[in-house]
């Protein structure tokens, strides 16, 4: 039979891991036991107080059903008094609160509910790939900006102000940023707000590590405006190390939630409650959880800087997040190059930056998410095995 995949699939490839996990795959059959240090995947468990609540409320008979689309009231609250406890922001929990299976999903649901066919959105390059897929299967189209090293991996928003916005309905912006570990600066939110107000455009920002290897978690809510022109995404994936579990959340004014509502609940019929008692649990976390998690990827970074040591490599050390972002020696074409050298000699997966837009063509992305022995064994292989 020969049907035709929709029109909206062209161009959409498969997501860059699962391809590269299918070659590690074979790689490993073939005998190889490759270390991947490429995913963002918490190899951590969530706080057993989390993992109590979702046992006890699943063992209930009466939490079976489907649940309310906008999600339960309890996750709701503690949403909001996480928000404010932590970003300082105010948000009602009966109508400015969303709550996600991931927010992947978001991503998704945010492109269907404003892009037409021939409408822009803004992405950022180097950024994550899933905002320029959503753009394109919601009809519209991405229009990169670039980041570089030298701008701090933020946009220029006065070269963006002298380009033809006309048609730009939404920005997608990621701070701490993925790839790059880059803090946004709090004069960056202002200007940010202004420039979403002036040229009438919808911010939304996608913030899930904050609170990883970072002291100040900061919401784009938290500016002054920002209400008006900002969709916030948030996750439990990273900070609570819930990634598998699929909990995320929408915060934004009323009119936007009700708006991505309205076709998020033509999608699912809610998640299943003891998911979002335990997320609300680990929402209620004071911050012994978070500088508990913190020591481990502290500890494991200096083994990261080790590696990008041997690989000659240069990267900040003050970069947050899950990732430690380097730029490759001169030697290398480009991070591709560099990523297939340690993959076939060392047998060690690292991400190349250029899957991230080709403005990260001369890095490298190595995750924080393995243990300090892999790491050591990384460190082992890569000096013995690769050729010089
Ligand atoms: C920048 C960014 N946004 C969103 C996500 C997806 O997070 P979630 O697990 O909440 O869907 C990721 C996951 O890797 C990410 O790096």
């Amino acid at each position: 039979m020969l049907i035709k995949t929709a029109n909206r699939l062209d161009g959409i490839g498969e997501y860059y891991f699962s391809q590269k996990l299918r070659e590690i795959d074979t790689l490993n059959k073939a005998g190889k036991d490759i270390l991947n240090l490429g995913i963002g995947s918490p190899d951590l468990p969530p706080h057993p107080e989390v993992i109590r609540v979702l046992q006890d409320t699943a063992a209930q008979p009466n939490v079976h059903a489907y649940q309310s689309y906008k999600g339960s009231p309890v996750l709701r609250k503690a949403v909001v008094t996480w928000y404010q406890q932590w970003y300082g922001v105010s948000l009602d929990p009966e109508t400015e609160i969303l709550p996600l299976i991931g927010s992947k999903e978001g991503i998704m649901h945010i492109c269907m509910t404003y892009l037409n066919d021939g409408d822009e959105a803004l992405i950022p390059n180097p950024g994550y790939p899933t905002y320029s897929s959503a753009v394109k299967l919601a009809g519209a189209r991405p229009v990169p900006y670039t980041l570089s090293e030298e701008h701090n991996w933020q946009p220029d928003l006065d070269a963006l102000a002298q380009s033809d916005l006309s048609k730009v309905k939404l920005m997608w912006v990621n701070y701490p940023h993925m790839p790059t570990g880059q803090l946004p600066s709090a004069s960056f939110f202002e200007r940010l707000i202004a420039f979403a107000q002036k040229h009438n455009i919808l911010i939304c920002h996608d913030n899930p590590y904050s609170f990883i290897l970072n002291e100040q978690p900061v919401s784009l809510l938290s500016i002054p405006g920002a209400k008006e022109v900002v969709l916030e995404l948030n996750s439990l994936s990273k900070s609570s190390n819930m990634a598998g579990w699929r909990v995320g959340m929408l915060a934004a004014a009323k009119e936007r939630i009700d708006e991505v509502l309205r076709f998020k609940s033509n999608m699912d019929s809610g998640m299943f409650l003891p998911v979002q008692l335990a997320a609300a649990k680990a929402l209620e976390l004071g911050k012994d959880w978070y500088d508990s998690i913190n020591t481990i990827y502290a500890e494991r970074r200096t083994k990261v800087f080790e590696i990008l040591d041997l690989l000659n490599c240069s990267y900040a050390t003050g970069q947050v997040g899950m990732f430690v972002w380097a730029k490759i020696p001169a030697t290398f074409t480009d991070g591709f190059a560099l990523s297939d050298k340690v993959l076939y000699e060392a047998s060690v997966f690292i991400t190349p930056g250029g899957i991230f837009g080709d403005a990260g063509n001369g890095y490298i992305r190595v995750s924080l998410c393995g243990s300090i022995e892999r790491f050591e064994e990384a460190i082992q292989r890569i000096k013995t095995r690769l050729v010089k």
